[in-house]
């Protein structure tokens, strides 16, 4: 099984600690966040560790279904803390090395450190299946770890967020921008662009093509097309 420190203890909860003291990471995530549209009601969350992304979310869409994805029972049990008894929310375990279940259709689908785990076949063969996911227009954001181009500039990303290389996650399986944006073009999504990067954290964005007969752009910016 791949990416299997996420089933230690020590190891979630390590991330746990620090992950709202990752530098920048709020100005990413709200990027991410204007990305989608406030009337999306359905969305899948790849990865979702104590549901930290679907919180974010809710805040502003108090509507909104959520569906947390991930494969270790520990995170799963930290989201089911954090969401008891909000019924909006559906928490499920899965294996994201295998292709995903049956889950309906998603207005829109998101991720937040997680894909990066995938060896890269798996990660381009998941962007397919989450376009197929997708309703038409609807919206992929994924707020990534990605590889930098250069040595150098991998260890001035661990220099910047104050952790030894020694701590680098064992599970990681880096990749570049530009390959994963290549990748989500060919599968067929839409205004595929990075919208925001710092050194090793990056926000890809793509679309579903539009429903039939709208030529519109996809204008998802807060008060417009949503
Ligand atoms: C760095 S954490 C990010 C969690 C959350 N998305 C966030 O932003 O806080 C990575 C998450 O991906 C999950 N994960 C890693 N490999 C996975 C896999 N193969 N299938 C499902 N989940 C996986 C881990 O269990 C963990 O919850």
């Amino acid at each position: 099984m791949a990416s299997e420190e996420w089933t230690t203890a020590a190891h979630a909860n390590r991330y746990l600690a620090m992950a709202d003291a990752v530098p920048h990471r709020a100005e990413g995530e709200g990027v991410l966040s204007e990305q989608v549209p406030r009337i999306a009601r359905r969305i899948l969350d790849l990865g979702t560790g104590d549901g930290r992304l679907l919180a974010l979310l809710q805040a502003d869409r108090p509507e909104m279904r959520g569906v947390g994805l991930d494969f270790s029972e520990l995170m799963l049990d930290a989201a089911r803390d954090r969401f008891a008894g909000d019924e909006r929310i559906e928490l499920v375990s899965h294996d994201l090395a295998q292709p995903l279940p049956a889950l309906g259709s998603f207005d829109v689908v998101v991720s937040s450190m997680a894909i990066h785990h995938l060896e890269h076949e798996r990660k381009r063969a998941l962007y397919g299946e989450v376009l197929a996911l997708l309703k038409p227009g609807g919206v992929f954001a994924n707020f990534e770890h990605v590889a930098s181009p250069t040595h150098r500039l991998h260890l001035a990303f661990f220099a910047a967020i104050d952790e030894p290389l020694e701590h680098e996650d064992p599970s990681d399986r880096l990749l570049d921008v530009e390959t994963q944006l290549r990748w989500l073009r060919e599968h067929g999504f839409e205004d595929v662009d990075c919208y925001w990067k710092w050194l090793e954290m990056a926000l890809l964005v793509g679309s579903s093509p539009p429903p039939d007969g709208a030529s519109e752009p996809a204008v998802r910016w807060p008060g417009g097309r949503v």
